[in-house]
């Protein structure tokens, strides 16, 4: 990292599944014009290519390697693998599944952790994840760890795939989220834990928009924002 990029200022959004923090990155980002990182999509492009691969996750180096060559493009909320827009696809739930066993492979990681450092740009950055504040970005003068209680979760799960037209049954839903929560909790490479900097919001009981201002009240504590 050279000192120019770390003079970016990085706002970390860490938290489990359905959380809220690709909504709440993006609507932070959004209000201090500042890029954002979804590096959940890099684990899920990850995924797609492995799926389109006929693997199943459990080759590391093929999965490394598949990320290392990932021919990716972000476009606002469109996403391009190989130049074809794949935004629907890596929301799939057994690609957000095959992506949590993806990311337990430290070559996975480690191929992808410069790309989600060269988001890193003037003005700034808000970057969401599971690793964002203690690998990715351990330098960011604002972290967040956000947390919601799994049966909300798995409530605003629901209520998203729905709306989408996908049918769902909510206790496979509850199991698959805690099977991924403990999954990314107890790998041993980069967990999903809070950073020991990191402020917990927990959201269960918050509407989007008080989280947001609640993030960009920090910000403005911190200097980060007018
Ligand atoms: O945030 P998401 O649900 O789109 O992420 C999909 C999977 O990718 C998630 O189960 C864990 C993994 N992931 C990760 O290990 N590290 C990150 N920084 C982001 C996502």
């Amino acid at each position: 990292m050279s000192s120019e990029t770390s003079a970016v200022p990085v706002i970390t959004i860490d938290g489990p599944t359905a959380s809220g923090k690709g909504t709440i990155a993006r609507l932070v980002a959004q209000a201090l014009g500042w890029q954002v990182l979804d590096s959940g999509a890099l684990y899920r492009l990850t995924a797609l290519a492995v799926h389109e691969a006929g693997g199943d996750g459990s080759d590391a180096e093929q999965a490394a390697r598949l990320a290392r060559q990932l021919d990716i493009r972000f476009d606002g909320a469109q996403v391009f693998l190989r130049g074809r827009p794949v935004a629907d696809d890596i929301r799939a739930e057994h690609i957000g599944e095959l992506a949590s066993r993806v990311a337990a492979w430290p070559a996975v990681r480690a191929a992808l952790l410069e790309r989600q450092r060269e988001f890193r740009m003037p003005p700034g950055l808000v970057a969401d994840g599971r690793d964002m504040g203690t690998v990715v970005f351990p330098d960011a003068p604002l972290k967040i760890f956000l947390d919601a209680d799994v049966g909300i979760r798995a409530e605003r799960r629901y209520k998203q795939l729905i709306e989408k037209g996908i049918s769902v049954n909510m206790v496979d839903l509850l199991k698959d989220l805690r099977l991924r929560d403990q999954r990314d909790r107890g790998r041993a490479h980069a967990p999903l834990v809070a950073a020991h900097d990191a402020i917990t919001v927990d959201s269960s009981r918050l509407g989007v928009e008080s989280v947001v201002q609640q993030v960009l009240g920090l910000c403005r504590a911190r200097g980060l924002a007018a």
